[in-house]
């Protein structure tokens, strides 16, 4: 059944995406600019939730001169596809993983990396302040976007079909899938697995036919994507707090009249502030969804010995990028006063 749904959307992904990029399906609707915003995730997915969110409140407020369409489960392409598509204007408007963007904007890099954010609470002050995330997000400009809001994806941990990861050692040999970024694979290489880039939208069926031996999401990739059907292996590492970033067209957003620019903003504020509400509420359903119904094992190992093997990433990022300093020490600052609970 699962085979079946991903075929249809790949189907219908294709037909969408041939639709957008030749523009077969119009720029205009009813005398209506159209925007299309894309993304990869469920509809159930507070990601999806909060960008109908969006799709309302700029319909209740310029609803006479745009309609916002809303493509989800990779209907538009992967993150990468469609990180192109916002580049070129083809779309409007995608959400694409942190991750993803470490490979069109160097800056990027720095949020990838694993144990950046001593704690949830230093995360969201971090990626709430405008002094952190400011130069990263107007990074790309150059290249045709720029990252209007984040967006929370809770914490990455490495789960398995076969063999639960209790500490370093049980990563040894493993496959294990990461995203397309050269800092995940260089996190792998270090916890001794062997790192399998590949797009989301592949993970199922990989972990499926054992292509891998496992992955590493947050716990909705268990649920919401299925994995937890294959894998019952859970493990809080806490590696990595990658964001999900929106990023938006530069000439789209640069030719909005100044007002409407301003309505725009205030529904970028709606997406991160429904999304980061409807994720607390979606971790808790996912963790027991995933214990109750799909039998999975949750696992708690010492993080510390995780962590010290991939402190090293820091201080060569910031050797290589030293303009990301202040930045990281704004982050640090932010770590001391919300540490850890687990110290
Ligand atoms: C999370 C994240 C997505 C990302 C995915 C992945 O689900 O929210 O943006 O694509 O992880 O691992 O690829």
């Amino acid at each position: 059944m699962k085979r079946f749904h991903k075929t249809l959307a790949a189907v219908l992904g294709m037909t969408m995406l041939t639709i957008v990029i030749t523009g077969c399906g119009g720029n205009r609707k009813n005398d209506r600019q159209i925007i299309r915003i894309g993304h990869n995730q469920a509809t159930d997915h507070p990601t999806h939730i909060a960008l109908t969110a969006f799709e309302e409140f700029i319909d209740s407020k310029l609803g006479d001169k745009y309609d916002v369409e809303v493509y989800p489960s990779e209907l538009l392409g992967s993150q990468t596809d469609m990180v192109q598509l916002t580049q070129t204007g083809a779309i409007d408007f995608c959400v694409a993983s942190n991750s993803i963007l470490e490979t069109f904007s160097d800056n990027y890099t720095l949020f990838n990396l694993p144990y950046l954010f001593a704690s949830t609470e230093a995360y969201h002050a971090s990626m709430d302040d405008v002094e952190v995330i400011g130069p990263i997000f107007e990074s790309t400009k150059k290249a045709g976007f720029e990252a209007v809001t984040w967006i929370d994806a809770g914490t990455r941990n490495f789960y398995t079909v076969s063999t639960p990861i209790e500490s370093v050692a049980d990563l040894k040999g493993l496959k294990i899938r990461v995203q397309q970024s050269p800092t995940n694979v260089e996190m792998m290489r270090l916890l001794g697995g062997s790192a399998t880039p590949m797009g989301f939208g592949e993970v199922y069926t990989a972990l499926q036919s054992k292509v891998i031996d496992g992955a590493e999401n947050n716990e909705m990739a268990l649920t919401s994507n299925g994995h937890g059907d294959v894998c019952k292996h859970y493990s809080y590492d806490m590696h990595q707090m990658i964001p999900d970033i929106l990023i938006g067209n530069c000439a789209f957003l640069d030719e909005l009249p100044k007002e409407e620019r301003a309505i725009f903003e205030e529904g970028f504020e709606i997406v991160n502030k429904v999304e980061r509400e409807e994720w607390v509420k979606a971790v808790e359903k996912a963790k027991d969804k995933a214990a109750n119904e799909q039998g999975v094992n949750f696992y708690y190992p010492d993080t510390k010995p995780f962590q010290e093997i991939c402190a090293p990433m820091h201080e060569k990022l910031l050797k290589q990028y030293p303009d990301l300093r202040p930045i990281y020490e704004k982050i640090e600052q932010y770590n001391t006063e919300y540490p850890s609970v687990a110290e």
